[in-house]
Protein backbone atom coordinates (compact mmCIF):
# COMPACT_ATOMS: atom_id res chain seq x y z
CA UNK A 1 0.00 0.00 0.00
CA UNK A 2 1.68 3.33 -1.28
CA UNK A 3 1.55 5.92 2.26
CA UNK A 4 0.31 9.23 2.46
CA UNK A 5 1.14 12.23 4.32
CA UNK A 6 -1.51 13.99 6.67
CA UNK A 7 -1.97 17.64 6.65
CA UNK A 8 -3.99 19.02 9.50
CA UNK A 9 -5.30 23.05 8.81
CA UNK A 10 -8.38 24.38 10.70
CA UNK A 11 -9.36 21.33 13.01
CA UNK A 12 -9.14 18.49 9.52
CA UNK A 13 -6.70 16.39 8.19
CA UNK A 14 -6.27 15.87 4.33
CA UNK A 15 -4.34 13.04 2.93
CA UNK A 16 -1.40 13.68 0.12
CA UNK A 17 0.19 10.37 -1.50
CA UNK A 18 3.60 10.31 -1.25
CA UNK A 19 5.47 9.12 -4.57
CA UNK A 20 8.29 7.10 -4.34
CA UNK A 21 10.92 7.48 -6.26
CA UNK A 22 13.60 4.75 -8.30
CA UNK A 23 16.34 5.92 -5.32
CA UNK A 24 13.83 5.63 -3.20
CA UNK A 25 13.63 9.64 -2.37
CA UNK A 26 10.04 10.99 -1.36
CA UNK A 27 7.85 13.67 -2.56
CA UNK A 28 4.39 14.58 -0.97
CA UNK A 29 2.04 14.67 -4.32
CA UNK A 30 0.20 18.08 -3.35
CA UNK A 31 -1.43 18.19 -6.89
CA UNK A 32 -4.85 18.21 -5.56
CA UNK A 33 -3.92 20.71 -2.51
CA UNK A 34 -5.10 24.13 -3.08
CA UNK A 35 -8.05 22.04 -4.49
CA UNK A 36 -8.61 21.05 -1.13
CA UNK A 37 -7.84 22.80 1.40
CA UNK A 38 -7.41 26.56 -0.80
CA UNK A 39 -4.18 26.21 0.70
CA UNK A 40 -0.91 26.53 -1.39
CA UNK A 41 2.82 25.70 -0.60
CA UNK A 42 5.23 28.94 -0.63
CA UNK A 43 9.10 27.72 -0.97
CA UNK A 44 11.22 30.90 -2.29
CA UNK A 45 14.13 29.62 -3.98
CA UNK A 46 12.11 26.16 -4.46
CA UNK A 47 14.48 24.19 -2.38
CA UNK A 48 11.72 21.90 -1.12
CA UNK A 49 10.02 21.98 -4.22
CA UNK A 50 10.04 19.06 -7.07
CA UNK A 51 9.25 20.29 -10.18
CA UNK A 52 8.99 17.30 -11.95
CA UNK A 53 9.44 13.48 -12.23
CA UNK A 54 12.57 13.10 -14.11
CA UNK A 55 14.43 10.08 -15.66
CA UNK A 56 17.73 12.22 -16.38
CA UNK A 57 19.84 12.34 -13.74
CA UNK A 58 19.98 11.22 -10.22
CA UNK A 59 21.96 13.47 -7.20
CA UNK A 60 22.48 12.96 -3.91
CA UNK A 61 23.73 15.71 -2.23
CA UNK A 62 24.24 14.50 1.00
CA UNK A 63 26.22 11.38 -0.27
CA UNK A 64 28.05 13.07 -3.26
CA UNK A 65 26.82 11.02 -5.81
CA UNK A 66 26.01 11.86 -9.50
CA UNK A 67 24.49 9.67 -12.23
CA UNK A 68 23.69 10.28 -15.64
CA UNK A 69 20.77 7.80 -16.54
CA UNK A 70 22.16 5.57 -13.51
CA UNK A 71 26.03 5.71 -14.76
CA UNK A 72 27.70 7.15 -12.45
CA UNK A 73 29.81 10.50 -13.32
CA UNK A 74 33.20 9.11 -12.40
CA UNK A 75 32.42 5.87 -14.74
CA UNK A 76 31.30 8.22 -17.66
CA UNK A 77 34.22 10.55 -17.27
CA UNK A 78 36.69 7.69 -17.22
CA UNK A 79 35.60 6.20 -19.72
CA UNK A 80 33.13 7.73 -21.99
CA UNK A 81 33.21 10.45 -24.64
CA UNK A 82 31.44 14.06 -24.54
CA UNK A 83 29.78 12.64 -27.81
CA UNK A 84 28.41 9.77 -26.21
CA UNK A 85 27.52 10.95 -22.94
CA UNK A 86 25.31 13.48 -24.78
CA UNK A 87 23.71 10.44 -26.36
CA UNK A 88 23.31 8.85 -23.38
CA UNK A 89 21.67 11.66 -21.53
CA UNK A 90 19.13 12.52 -24.57
CA UNK A 91 18.03 9.07 -25.85
CA UNK A 92 18.27 6.83 -22.32
CA UNK A 93 20.79 4.29 -23.28
CA UNK A 94 24.42 3.96 -24.12
CA UNK A 95 24.69 4.03 -28.18
CA UNK A 96 25.35 0.92 -29.75
CA UNK A 97 28.88 1.72 -32.11
CA UNK A 98 26.38 2.37 -35.19
CA UNK A 99 24.20 4.83 -33.41
CA UNK A 100 27.16 6.86 -32.00
CA UNK A 101 28.92 7.06 -35.71
CA UNK A 102 25.62 8.27 -36.68
CA UNK A 103 25.06 10.97 -34.20
CA UNK A 104 29.07 12.23 -35.20
CA UNK A 105 28.02 12.03 -38.57
CA UNK A 106 25.04 14.35 -37.93
CA UNK A 107 27.35 16.64 -35.65
CA UNK A 108 30.10 16.87 -38.27
CA UNK A 109 27.13 17.19 -41.01
CA UNK A 110 25.76 20.50 -39.37
CA UNK A 111 28.90 21.90 -37.75
CA UNK A 112 28.67 24.79 -40.03
CA UNK A 113 26.43 28.01 -39.43
CA UNK A 114 24.59 29.20 -42.28
CA UNK A 115 26.62 31.81 -44.44
CA UNK A 116 23.97 34.14 -43.52
CA UNK A 117 25.08 34.27 -39.97
CA UNK A 118 28.03 35.24 -40.03
CA UNK A 119 27.44 39.23 -40.34
CA UNK A 120 25.10 38.71 -37.83
CA UNK A 121 28.38 39.01 -35.24
CA UNK A 122 29.71 41.96 -36.55
CA UNK A 123 26.70 43.33 -35.27
CA UNK A 124 27.61 43.52 -31.63
CA UNK A 125 30.17 46.21 -30.14
CA UNK A 126 33.72 44.43 -29.44
CA UNK A 127 32.36 44.55 -25.28
CA UNK A 128 29.66 42.72 -25.58
CA UNK A 129 29.39 39.64 -23.14
CA UNK A 130 30.27 36.39 -24.89
CA UNK A 131 26.85 35.33 -23.03
CA UNK A 132 24.89 37.61 -24.79
CA UNK A 133 26.03 36.82 -28.39
CA UNK A 134 25.51 32.90 -27.37
CA UNK A 135 22.00 33.17 -26.66
CA UNK A 136 20.89 35.86 -29.39
CA UNK A 137 22.74 33.64 -32.12
CA UNK A 138 21.39 30.25 -30.90
CA UNK A 139 17.64 31.96 -31.01
CA UNK A 140 18.93 33.27 -34.37
CA UNK A 141 20.23 29.71 -35.36
CA UNK A 142 16.42 28.64 -34.92
CA UNK A 143 14.90 31.16 -37.59
CA UNK A 144 17.29 29.55 -40.11
CA UNK A 145 15.87 25.84 -39.24
CA UNK A 146 12.28 26.49 -39.15
CA UNK A 147 11.23 22.57 -39.37
CA UNK A 148 8.87 21.38 -36.82
CA UNK A 149 10.80 19.36 -34.14
CA UNK A 150 9.22 16.08 -33.55
CA UNK A 151 10.24 15.25 -29.66
CA UNK A 152 9.43 11.95 -29.42
CA UNK A 153 10.68 10.76 -32.90
CA UNK A 154 14.00 9.26 -31.96
CA UNK A 155 15.73 9.92 -35.61
CA UNK A 156 14.58 13.08 -36.59
CA UNK A 157 15.05 14.31 -32.66
CA UNK A 158 18.67 12.90 -33.44
CA UNK A 159 19.25 15.18 -36.16
CA UNK A 160 17.64 18.37 -33.88
CA UNK A 161 19.70 17.67 -31.09
CA UNK A 162 22.81 17.04 -33.01
CA UNK A 163 22.14 20.91 -34.75
CA UNK A 164 22.05 22.21 -31.84
CA UNK A 165 25.26 20.71 -30.04
CA UNK A 166 27.23 20.88 -33.20
CA UNK A 167 26.03 24.72 -33.93
CA UNK A 168 26.40 25.98 -30.17
CA UNK A 169 30.43 25.21 -30.54
CA UNK A 170 31.00 26.98 -33.66
CA UNK A 171 29.05 29.86 -32.64
CA UNK A 172 30.80 30.29 -29.37
CA UNK A 173 34.15 29.71 -31.37
CA UNK A 174 32.88 32.73 -33.79
CA UNK A 175 31.74 34.87 -30.95
CA UNK A 176 35.77 34.36 -29.65
CA UNK A 177 36.93 35.12 -33.12
CA UNK A 178 34.88 37.83 -33.33
CA UNK A 179 36.26 39.85 -30.28
CA UNK A 180 39.27 39.39 -30.81
CA UNK A 181 38.86 40.69 -34.72
CA UNK A 182 40.11 37.74 -36.08
CA UNK A 183 38.88 35.52 -39.07
CA UNK A 184 36.00 32.92 -37.90
CA UNK A 185 37.70 30.19 -38.84
CA UNK A 186 35.94 26.88 -40.66
CA UNK A 187 35.36 23.47 -38.82
CA UNK A 188 37.17 20.38 -40.01
CA UNK A 189 35.60 17.10 -41.02
CA UNK A 190 38.39 15.21 -39.68
CA UNK A 191 38.20 16.17 -35.95
CA UNK A 192 36.07 14.68 -33.14
CA UNK A 193 33.62 17.35 -31.05
CA UNK A 194 35.96 18.79 -28.97
CA UNK A 195 39.26 18.76 -30.99
CA UNK A 196 36.99 20.49 -33.63
CA UNK A 197 35.71 23.80 -30.91
CA UNK A 198 39.84 23.91 -30.08
CA UNK A 199 40.41 24.09 -33.97
CA UNK A 200 37.91 27.43 -34.48
CA UNK A 201 39.13 28.50 -31.16
CA UNK A 202 43.07 28.78 -31.74
CA UNK A 203 43.91 28.56 -35.38
CA UNK A 204 43.38 30.39 -38.36
CA UNK A 205 41.91 29.79 -41.94
CA UNK A 206 45.64 29.91 -43.25
CA UNK A 207 47.74 28.33 -40.55
CA UNK A 208 46.58 24.75 -38.78
CA UNK A 209 47.08 23.72 -35.33
CA UNK A 210 47.00 20.45 -33.10
CA UNK A 211 46.09 20.42 -29.80
CA UNK A 212 47.97 17.73 -27.71
CA UNK A 213 45.66 14.80 -27.02
CA UNK A 214 45.41 14.94 -23.55
CA UNK A 215 44.21 18.58 -23.68
CA UNK A 216 41.53 17.84 -25.87
CA UNK A 217 40.51 14.74 -23.58
CA UNK A 218 40.65 16.95 -20.35
CA UNK A 219 38.10 19.64 -21.95
CA UNK A 220 36.29 16.48 -23.26
CA UNK A 221 35.66 15.34 -19.65
CA UNK A 222 35.27 19.31 -18.57
CA UNK A 223 32.45 19.07 -20.87
CA UNK A 224 30.88 15.60 -19.25
CA UNK A 225 31.23 16.98 -16.05
CA UNK A 226 28.69 20.06 -17.00
CA UNK A 227 26.43 17.80 -19.07
CA UNK A 228 23.95 17.90 -16.71
CA UNK A 229 23.10 18.69 -13.03
CA UNK A 230 19.00 17.79 -12.64
CA UNK A 231 16.78 20.59 -12.12
CA UNK A 232 19.43 23.66 -11.20
CA UNK A 233 18.52 27.11 -12.29
CA UNK A 234 19.36 27.24 -16.26
CA UNK A 235 17.77 23.63 -16.90
CA UNK A 236 14.75 24.71 -15.25
CA UNK A 237 14.12 27.48 -17.38
CA UNK A 238 14.86 25.61 -20.31
CA UNK A 239 11.83 23.59 -18.58
CA UNK A 240 9.88 25.98 -17.73
CA UNK A 241 10.08 28.02 -21.11
CA UNK A 242 9.91 24.87 -23.43
CA UNK A 243 6.44 24.30 -21.23
CA UNK A 244 4.96 26.90 -22.98
CA UNK A 245 5.39 24.82 -25.82
CA UNK A 246 8.75 27.51 -27.03
CA UNK A 247 10.80 26.19 -29.54
CA UNK A 248 13.91 24.10 -28.15
CA UNK A 249 16.58 27.06 -29.63
CA UNK A 250 14.64 29.74 -28.10
CA UNK A 251 14.35 27.08 -24.85
CA UNK A 252 18.06 26.76 -25.06
CA UNK A 253 18.29 30.62 -25.36
CA UNK A 254 16.61 31.21 -22.35
CA UNK A 255 18.81 28.76 -20.41
CA UNK A 256 21.91 30.27 -21.81
CA UNK A 257 21.03 33.61 -19.70
CA UNK A 258 20.22 31.74 -16.70
CA UNK A 259 22.99 29.99 -16.65
CA UNK A 260 24.99 33.67 -16.69
CA UNK A 261 24.67 34.82 -13.72
CA UNK A 262 27.62 34.45 -11.10
CA UNK A 263 25.83 32.43 -8.62
CA UNK A 264 25.47 29.68 -11.77
CA UNK A 265 27.36 29.50 -14.34
CA UNK A 266 29.40 32.72 -13.94
CA UNK A 267 31.13 31.42 -10.98
CA UNK A 268 34.28 30.11 -12.49
CA UNK A 269 34.75 33.41 -13.80
CA UNK A 270 34.07 34.96 -10.27
CA UNK A 271 36.59 32.32 -8.69
CA UNK A 272 38.93 33.55 -10.57
CA UNK A 273 38.40 37.25 -10.46
CA UNK A 274 38.72 36.47 -6.82
CA UNK A 275 41.75 34.57 -6.83
CA UNK A 276 43.49 37.35 -8.93
CA UNK A 277 42.45 39.77 -6.38
CA UNK A 278 43.80 37.92 -3.18
CA UNK A 279 47.36 37.25 -5.21
CA UNK A 280 47.26 41.00 -6.40
CA UNK A 281 46.86 42.36 -2.71
CA UNK A 282 48.87 39.93 -1.61
CA UNK A 283 46.17 39.43 1.03
CA UNK A 284 46.33 36.48 4.23
CA UNK A 285 44.24 34.21 3.40
CA UNK A 286 43.00 33.75 7.01
CA UNK A 287 41.91 37.42 6.95
CA UNK A 288 40.04 36.61 3.21
CA UNK A 289 38.58 33.98 5.18
CA UNK A 290 37.69 35.80 7.86
CA UNK A 291 36.27 38.55 5.63
CA UNK A 292 33.78 36.22 4.06
CA UNK A 293 33.09 34.48 6.86
CA UNK A 294 31.89 37.79 8.67
CA UNK A 295 29.94 38.55 5.28
CA UNK A 296 31.88 41.52 4.53
CA UNK A 297 30.58 43.34 1.77
CA UNK A 298 28.53 40.26 0.47
CA UNK A 299 31.70 38.46 0.07
CA UNK A 300 31.70 34.72 -0.20
CA UNK A 301 34.00 32.39 -1.33
CA UNK A 302 33.06 31.70 -4.79
CA UNK A 303 33.69 28.18 -5.73
CA UNK A 304 31.94 26.58 -2.38
CA UNK A 305 29.04 25.25 -1.28
CA UNK A 306 25.95 23.74 -2.95
CA UNK A 307 21.81 24.30 -3.05
CA UNK A 308 22.37 20.64 -3.84
CA UNK A 309 25.61 18.82 -2.78
CA UNK A 310 26.24 19.11 1.73
CA UNK A 311 30.16 16.81 0.65
CA UNK A 312 32.04 17.32 -1.57
CA UNK A 313 31.08 17.75 -5.57
CA UNK A 314 31.83 14.72 -6.96
CA UNK A 315 32.63 16.99 -9.93
CA UNK A 316 35.11 19.00 -8.08
CA UNK A 317 37.19 15.84 -7.59
CA UNK A 318 37.81 15.07 -10.63
CA UNK A 319 38.50 18.85 -11.80
CA UNK A 320 41.29 18.84 -9.10
CA UNK A 321 42.83 16.18 -10.41
CA UNK A 322 42.71 17.25 -14.11
CA UNK A 323 43.74 21.07 -12.85
CA UNK A 324 47.24 19.23 -11.87
CA UNK A 325 47.36 16.80 -14.88
CA UNK A 326 46.73 19.67 -17.72
CA UNK A 327 49.57 22.36 -15.82
CA UNK A 328 52.27 19.67 -15.87
CA UNK A 329 51.61 18.68 -19.44
CA UNK A 330 51.51 22.48 -20.65
CA UNK A 331 54.21 23.29 -18.35
CA UNK A 332 52.57 26.38 -16.62
CA UNK A 333 53.28 26.97 -12.94
CA UNK A 334 49.61 29.05 -12.10
CA UNK A 335 49.83 30.45 -8.00
CA UNK A 336 46.22 30.75 -8.55
CA UNK A 337 46.55 26.91 -8.47
CA UNK A 338 48.68 26.82 -5.44
CA UNK A 339 46.15 30.06 -3.95
CA UNK A 340 43.00 27.38 -4.62
CA UNK A 341 44.36 24.28 -2.88
CA UNK A 342 45.67 26.45 0.22
CA UNK A 343 42.11 28.57 0.57
CA UNK A 344 40.22 25.00 0.00
CA UNK A 345 42.76 23.72 2.59
CA UNK A 346 41.91 26.51 5.16
CA UNK A 347 37.86 26.37 4.61
CA UNK A 348 37.19 22.95 4.87
CA UNK A 349 38.60 22.83 8.74
CA UNK A 350 37.09 26.15 9.28
CA UNK A 351 33.98 25.42 11.48
CA UNK A 352 32.30 27.85 9.22
CA UNK A 353 32.16 26.47 6.60
CA UNK A 354 32.15 22.98 8.01
CA UNK A 355 28.59 23.83 10.11
CA UNK A 356 27.08 24.81 6.57
CA UNK A 357 28.97 21.82 4.74
CA UNK A 358 30.32 24.26 2.37
CA UNK A 359 32.52 22.39 0.02
CA UNK A 360 34.38 23.40 -3.38
CA UNK A 361 31.62 22.89 -6.35
CA UNK A 362 32.82 22.08 -10.06
CA UNK A 363 33.51 25.77 -10.63
CA UNK A 364 36.43 26.49 -7.59
CA UNK A 365 39.11 24.08 -10.06
CA UNK A 366 37.39 24.69 -13.59
CA UNK A 367 38.41 28.09 -14.37
CA UNK A 368 42.38 27.17 -13.84
CA UNK A 369 42.26 24.41 -16.34
CA UNK A 370 40.33 26.57 -18.42
CA UNK A 371 42.90 29.55 -18.31
CA UNK A 372 46.15 27.13 -19.09
CA UNK A 373 44.31 26.01 -21.81
CA UNK A 374 44.34 29.65 -23.37
CA UNK A 375 40.56 30.34 -22.55
CA UNK A 376 39.68 33.78 -22.05
CA UNK A 377 38.24 34.14 -18.81
CA UNK A 378 34.82 35.96 -20.50
CA UNK A 379 34.38 32.58 -22.57
CA UNK A 380 34.42 30.42 -19.25
CA UNK A 381 30.55 30.51 -18.96
CA UNK A 382 30.20 30.11 -22.92
CA UNK A 383 32.64 26.68 -22.23
CA UNK A 384 29.96 26.21 -19.40
CA UNK A 385 26.84 26.18 -21.89
CA UNK A 386 28.69 24.38 -24.71
CA UNK A 387 28.71 21.04 -22.00
CA UNK A 388 25.37 21.79 -20.59
CA UNK A 389 23.55 21.51 -23.58
CA UNK A 390 22.70 17.71 -23.96
CA UNK A 391 21.15 18.10 -20.68
CA UNK A 392 19.24 20.87 -21.64
CA UNK A 393 18.04 18.83 -24.73
CA UNK A 394 17.07 16.08 -22.76
CA UNK A 395 15.18 17.82 -20.39
CA UNK A 396 13.21 19.84 -23.38
CA UNK A 397 12.31 16.81 -24.46
CA UNK A 398 11.39 15.05 -21.67
CA UNK A 399 8.75 17.72 -20.34
CA UNK A 400 7.65 17.14 -24.56
CA UNK A 401 7.27 13.48 -24.30
CA UNK A 402 6.02 13.40 -21.23
CA UNK A 403 2.42 11.82 -20.17
CA UNK A 404 0.75 15.25 -20.26
CA UNK A 405 2.68 18.89 -21.63
CA UNK A 406 1.42 21.16 -18.57
CA UNK A 407 2.73 24.83 -18.76
CA UNK A 408 4.53 25.42 -15.86
CA UNK A 409 2.80 27.92 -13.70
CA UNK A 410 3.44 28.86 -10.01
CA UNK A 411 1.49 31.12 -7.93
CA UNK A 412 2.46 33.40 -5.36
CA UNK A 413 1.27 35.22 -2.22
CA UNK A 414 0.33 38.42 -2.70
CA UNK A 415 1.82 40.75 -0.08
CA UNK A 416 1.25 44.33 -2.22
CA UNK A 417 -1.61 47.14 -1.59
CA UNK A 418 -4.97 46.83 -1.08
CA UNK A 419 -7.22 47.80 -3.50
CA UNK A 420 -7.16 51.51 -3.92
CA UNK A 421 -8.48 54.00 -6.69
CA UNK A 422 -6.59 55.85 -9.33
CA UNK A 423 -5.88 59.08 -8.95
CA UNK A 424 -5.36 61.59 -11.83
CA UNK A 425 -1.71 62.98 -12.46
CA UNK A 426 -2.20 66.43 -11.76
CA UNK A 427 -3.60 65.41 -8.24
CA UNK A 428 -0.25 63.47 -7.51
CA UNK A 429 2.37 65.25 -5.33
N1 LIG B 1 30.94 31.47 1.03
C1 LIG B 1 30.58 31.83 2.27
N2 LIG B 1 29.41 31.54 2.84
C2 LIG B 1 28.53 30.85 2.11
C3 LIG B 1 28.82 30.40 0.79
C4 LIG B 1 30.09 30.75 0.26
N3 LIG B 1 30.41 30.36 -0.98
N4 LIG B 1 27.78 29.73 0.31
C5 LIG B 1 26.86 29.73 1.28
N5 LIG B 1 27.30 30.40 2.37
C6 LIG B 1 26.63 30.58 3.66
C7 LIG B 1 25.57 31.67 3.56
O1 LIG B 1 26.10 32.94 3.87
C8 LIG B 1 24.58 31.18 4.57
O2 LIG B 1 25.10 31.47 5.85
P1 LIG B 1 24.12 31.99 7.05
O3 LIG B 1 23.27 30.80 7.34
O4 LIG B 1 25.05 32.39 8.12
O5 LIG B 1 23.34 33.14 6.48
C9 LIG B 1 24.61 29.65 4.42
O6 LIG B 1 25.93 29.38 3.93
C10 LIG B 1 23.58 29.11 3.45
O7 LIG B 1 23.73 29.81 2.22
P2 LIG B 1 22.59 29.99 1.13
O8 LIG B 1 22.92 31.16 0.26
O9 LIG B 1 21.26 30.00 1.82
O10 LIG B 1 22.72 28.64 0.32
P3 LIG B 1 22.09 28.35 -1.07
O11 LIG B 1 21.84 26.90 -1.13
O12 LIG B 1 20.93 29.25 -1.35
O13 LIG B 1 23.22 28.80 -2.10
C11 LIG B 1 25.03 28.81 -3.59
C12 LIG B 1 23.99 27.95 -2.86
C13 LIG B 1 24.29 29.94 -4.38
C14 LIG B 1 25.77 27.95 -4.59
C15 LIG B 1 25.98 29.43 -2.55
O14 LIG B 1 26.64 28.41 -1.83
C16 LIG B 1 27.00 30.39 -3.17
O15 LIG B 1 26.68 31.58 -3.35
N6 LIG B 1 28.21 29.88 -3.53
C17 LIG B 1 29.19 30.70 -4.19
C18 LIG B 1 28.83 30.81 -5.67
C19 LIG B 1 29.14 29.52 -6.42
O16 LIG B 1 30.20 28.93 -6.26
N7 LIG B 1 28.18 29.12 -7.26
C20 LIG B 1 28.34 27.92 -8.11
C21 LIG B 1 27.35 26.87 -7.71
S1 LIG B 1 27.61 25.42 -8.66
C22 LIG B 1 26.93 25.78 -10.17
O17 LIG B 1 25.99 26.52 -10.32
C23 LIG B 1 27.53 25.13 -11.29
Amino acid sequence: MSEKATLTYSGKSYEFPVQVGSENELGMDISQLRAQTGLITLDEGYANTGSCDSKITYIDGERGILRYRGYTIEELVEYSSFTETAYLLIFGELPTPIQLQEFHELLTRHQFIHENMRHHFQGFPASAPPMAILSAMINTAGCFQPELVQPADESSFMETAAILMSKVRTIAAASYKTSIGEPIVYPRFDLNYTANFLHMMFCMPNKTCHPEPEIVRALDQIFILHADHEQNCSTSTVRMVGSSQANLYASAAAGICALWGPLHGGANVAVIKMLERIHEDGQPLDQFIEGVKRHDAGVRLMGFGHRVYKNYDPRAKFIKKTCHTVLNKLGIHDPLLELAVKLEEVAVKDPYFVERKLYPNVDFYSGIILRAIGIPVDMFTVMFAIGRMPGWIANWREVHTGSQLKIYRPRQIYSGSLLRSYEAIEKRK
